[in-house]
């Protein structure tokens, strides 16, 4: 059977970690995959500099709708990031009839419903492992592993870059700017970091984890985010004296109400700096790992640490979202899995 072709809009640090673990693992990949999978044409605004990077047998373009219009592509990867011309494109990619892969998780926070029916009208895989936790395989586990349980809470470390600040500061006494310019050179902050470092980035990825956990629609508008930027060595020094670490955590969680309190039942949804006893597994991790801990009723408390962001470790789930719809491609669409099971129901609304 011929592989399966891919075209990759942006080519940047985790375009060009897939396009390397791609080519490098190509056998295993192939052997899990059922069949070959190739990245055929990439688009990026830098030609020459793309053209450098995946060599002579790959046809490079400017205009993404190039790619999207090649009818022999049948997967694509958007890798460009924010919520402008990268919706624009991944709506026009569904429209053609293209499976698609995206760590795009402001994207999909914000216009997720959209474009999840947008997919499921077309009957195509919008698959975005990537977008939560880098290299961690959370999706996976909220959507397939953990399937039998009913959520009750999910809670983590879910953006390296002000973890790896907020221990720059405690171990080396590093001032805030330069630590998150640290994180910048290393590939790890956002083009605007200020959605790291004011909790936006950890609040996109919260609203996906509580929307695929508890079966709501994305609903990151409702999401309480507050981030690390009034943090100073003073509150990290007493934090340490008083036996905690503060960690950034994003937290989403079936809240019962109180009725004296006229609160309904609902799911919190909320990214702001916690006091995490120090002896605790959540409170050890380090620089730019991620962790994230998940509670069901059946399993109990399950722990799931990694890289969260940089080049290979977001490309190894880019790759994992490849193989799963290389899989599926010829599949009967009825037997496809969902993108999002959305469940309507009482516990449809997010509270804060
Ligand atoms: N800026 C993100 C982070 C990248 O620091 O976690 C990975 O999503």
């Amino acid at each position: 059977m011929k592989p399966i072709q891919v075209g990759l809009l942006g080519i940047g640090v985790v375009g060009s970690g897939t396009f390397n673990v791609l080519r490098r693992n190509q056998e295993e990949i192939q052997r899990r995959a059922g069949r070959g999978i190739e990245i055929t044409m990439v688009a990026d605004l830098n030609v020459a500099r793309a053209q450098e990077l995946v060599g002579p047998g790959v046809t490079v373009v400017s205009d993404a709708r190039a790619v999207i219009a090649n009818p022999d592509i049948d997967i694509v990867i958007e890798l460009i990031g924010g919520y402008g011309i990268a919706k624009t494109l991944v709506l026009e990619a569904i429209a053609a009839g293209k499976h698609v892969v995206t760590a795009n998780k402001a994207l999909l926070a914000v216009h997720g419903t959209e474009i999840f029916a947008a997919a499921s009208a077309k009957g195509v895989m919008v698959a975005f492992e990537a977008a939560v936790a880098g290299g961690i395989p959370i999706i996976k586990a909220l959507r397939e592993g953990l399937t039998a349980n009913r959520i009750q809470w999910v809670a983590g470390i879910i953006n390296g870059t002000t973890n790896f600040i907020l221990s720059e500061m405690r171990d080396k006494g590093l001032d805030f700017a330069v630590a998150l310019k640290e994180a910048q050179a290393l590939g790890y902050a956002e083009a605007d970091p200020t959605f790291d470092i004011e909790g936006v980035d950890a609040a996109h990825k919260a609203t996906l984890m509580a929307s695929i956990a508890f079966g709501v629609p994305v609903q990151f508008d409702k999401a309480y985010v507050e981030g690390i930027t009034q943090l100073g060595a003073a509150d990290i020094k007493y934090a340490e004296q008083l036996g905690y670490r503060i960690k950034l955590l994003g937290i989403t969680k079936r809240r019962q109400g109180d009725v004296s309190k006229r609160q309904a039942d609902g799911i919190e949804l909320r990214v702001h700096p916690c006091l995490v006893p120090a002896k605790r597994l959540i409170a050890n991790v380090e620089g730019a790992m991620n962790a994230v801990v998940v509670n069901g009723d059946a399993v109990g408390n399950t722990l799931y640490y990694g890289k969260g962001a940089g080049s290979e470790p977001t490309a190894s789930a880019v790759i994992a979202d490849l193989v799963d719809i290389t899989r599926l491609h010829t599949a009967d669409a009825a037997q496809r899995v969902p993108h999002l099971a959305f469940q309507p129901n009482a516990m449809s609304d997010l509270v804060v």
